[in-house]
């Protein structure tokens, strides 16, 4: 009789927020970028994937099961994913022949976010980190986060950033086969305890145009790309560590707001243009710049990812004055009005979870 037996390990991951963005692939087989990036890690108290990956014989076939509903799997990304994390195991099993056999059986996989899907907080990123690791541990893999990283980046390029916390650069790399493209730790959240990310919702629906989609439409018509990714992100990507290392708010919020505007300039250069933002993200942006008037330094920068929702980052001791002003500004400004209830308390960042 065919052994049955279910093996079964769980994980969870966070959201990360790109504060150097990544937009544009050079290669979209291999989900190779055209510039390197920078992000944050934010704590998996608030926003996270919790992904359940089991195999056995009994299942009839590879399947995924996302918020409650059966998922495509057919995707190239996620194949890839799969075929990348069953020749390590079965690279395992071929030089101990005593491990059970699992890299042949069918995997079954069940992940659901806590936070808006396909929503423009990052649940590509969570998700991609979730079920890469949560594979990972079912196979018993020795792979370091590093390396894992290099599989994540094949499903969505912004998850091989999630699987470390704190402070996390993607180097873009330049080989062929993409096997320098891959995330690594700045600095551990321990670093800059005090950063705090503030996430308002005020649109939970899917959006229009996917980022994969979109980053190819720019990288094929926008002119001013070509500019961003020659001048602006090299740039950026030196002042990003550099306010890190140092732990300076105000540069680090100028980088992150320059780079979130820089985006979306490249979105709306694109042929035919593709907004993400909407009249309540203008609105919640004008509200920042009032905050850093009013207290005669910046204390608070906003950041948009491909989607109206907004990720506000500043410091513990600001904390107050921060959450305060957006308190009233959710409750004065329509857009924001109706979904002020799903606007998050700030949002702790972790310890290292690599
Ligand atoms: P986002 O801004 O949320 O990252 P994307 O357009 O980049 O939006 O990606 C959304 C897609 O990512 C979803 O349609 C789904 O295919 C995939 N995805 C999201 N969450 C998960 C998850 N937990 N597990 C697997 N895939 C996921
Ligand atoms: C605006 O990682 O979602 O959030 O690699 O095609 O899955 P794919 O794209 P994805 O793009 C993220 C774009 C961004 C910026 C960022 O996270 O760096
Ligand atoms: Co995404």
């Amino acid at each position: 009789m065919a052994d049955n037996k279910v093996y079964r390990a769980s994980t969870t991951a966070p959201v990360n927020i790109a504060v150097v963005k990544y937009w544009g692939k050079r290669d979209p087989k291999l989900n190779l970028p055209t510039n390197s990036s920078i992000s944050v890690t934010l704590s998996q108290a608030d926003l996270r994937t919790l992904t359940t990956a089991s195999c056995s014989a009994s299942f009839d076939g590879d399947s995924l099961t996302l918020n409650g509903q059966a998922s495509d799997i057919s995707g190239a990304r996620t194949q890839a994913c799969f075929r990348e994390l069953r020749a390590r195991r079965a690279a395992l099993e071929a030089a101990d022949s005593s491990l059970p056999k699992l890299s042949t059986l069918p995997l079954k996989i069940v992940s659901e976010n806590n936070f808006p899907t396909a929503a423009g907080l990052a649940s590509s990123a969570a998700g991609f980190a979730a079920l890469v690791r949560a594979i990972a541990n079912l196979y018993e893999l020795t792979d370091s986060p590093s390396e894992l990283s290099l599989i994540a980046r094949q499903g969505s390029g912004s998850a091989c950033r999630s699987l470390f916390g704190g402070y996390v650069a993607w180097r873009m790399g330049d080989k062929a086969d993409g096997t320098d493209s891959k995330a690594d730790l700045i600095s551990e959240a321990s670093h800059w305890p005090n950063m705090r990310a503030l996430i308002l919702v005020v649109n939970a629906a899917k959006k229009d145009v996917p980022s994969t989609s979109g980053m190819q439409q720019t990288v094929a018509t926008s002119g001013l790309f070509q500019q961003r990714i020659s001048q602006v992100v090299p740039a950026n990507m030196i002042l990003m560590e550099e306010a890190i290392r140092k732990k300076d708010f105000p540069q680090f919020a100028e980088v992150t707001m320059r780079e979130s505007n820089s985006f979306h300039a490249c979105a709306a250069d694109t042929y035919p243009p593709i907004f993400y933002m909407n009249d309540a993200s203008r609105a919640a942006i004008r509200a920042v710049e009032a905050i850093n008037a009013q207290a005669g330094k910046t204390i608070a920068a906003y950041t948009y990812d491909a989607g109206p929702n907004c990720v506000i980052y500043f410091l513990e001791e600001d904390e107050a004055t921060v959450v305060g002003a957006f308190h009233r500004f959710l409750s004065g400004v329509s857009g924001w009005k109706a979904s002020a209830a799903e606007a998050k308390s700030s949002v702790e960042l972790p310890e290292n979870i690599a």
